[in-house]
């Protein structure tokens, strides 16, 4: 498989023409780029207590971050707010699962979930999330028994999500933070 460094996918990214940054575009161009993880390791942090969100690069169109995903952690069942969405896998394997609202009450911040497809991620596989379906969560299964580390690319970035709770059937807003920005840890982050 034919890697190229964080620096070369980076740069294809911001040449990709503002009428070309589509959802399938951006999709084929992860999938045609795999990283080489070398070149991203310097952005791996590990926390036992959370999966860790890693700025690498950030503009007025688009955010790239490594999300790092020690075993068993995964993330809220939340939506990206009409965003752009696209992952990779370049470490370990991650599990995709998609949700579809069945019954929302907006007024009540009620929202019942039925679980949709499934998808697993590995070895550089890219995914994008539709927009007609947005919902989902990230999962690193006890089961696979590893570290994981997945590349997301949001347009525009953003700094917040819908954040839904299966138990109480309610969600929320939630802001969203980095853990480290260009390899740094950011200040009050205690891993
Ligand atoms: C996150 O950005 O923190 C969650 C990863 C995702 O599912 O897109």
């Amino acid at each position: 498989m034919k890697t190229v460094k964080i620096e070369n996918l980076i740069e294809g990214l911001r040449e990709i023409s503002d009428a070309d940054f589509t959802c399938d575009d951006v999709y084929q161009f992860l999938a045609d780029n795999p990283v080489e993880v070398d070149t991203i390791s310097k952005y791996f942090h590990w926390s036992e207590k959370f999966y860790t969100r890693n700025l690498i690069y950030k503009d007025a169109r688009f955010e790239l971050m490594a999300l790092c995903w020690d075993k068993g952690q995964v993330s809220r069942i939340h939506n990206h707010a009409d965003q752009m969405c696209w992952m990779t896998v370049p470490v370990g394997k991650l599990r995709g699962q998609n949700f579809q609202a069945v019954e929302t009450d907006e007024s009540k911040g009620f929202c019942m979930l039925q679980e949709k497809e499934q998808f697993d991620l590995s070895d550089c596989l890219a995914a994008k999330v539709e927009l007609e379906e947005p919902i989902h969560q990230i999962l690193n299964l006890p089961e696979f028994n590893r570290r994981a580390v997945s590349l997301h690319i949001y347009s525009k970035p953003f700094d917040k999500c819908l954040s839904y709770c299966r138990e109480t059937n309610k969600f929320a807003e939630v802001p969203l933070f980095y853990t480290s920005i260009g390899g740094k840890l950011c200040k009050n982050v205690e891993l």
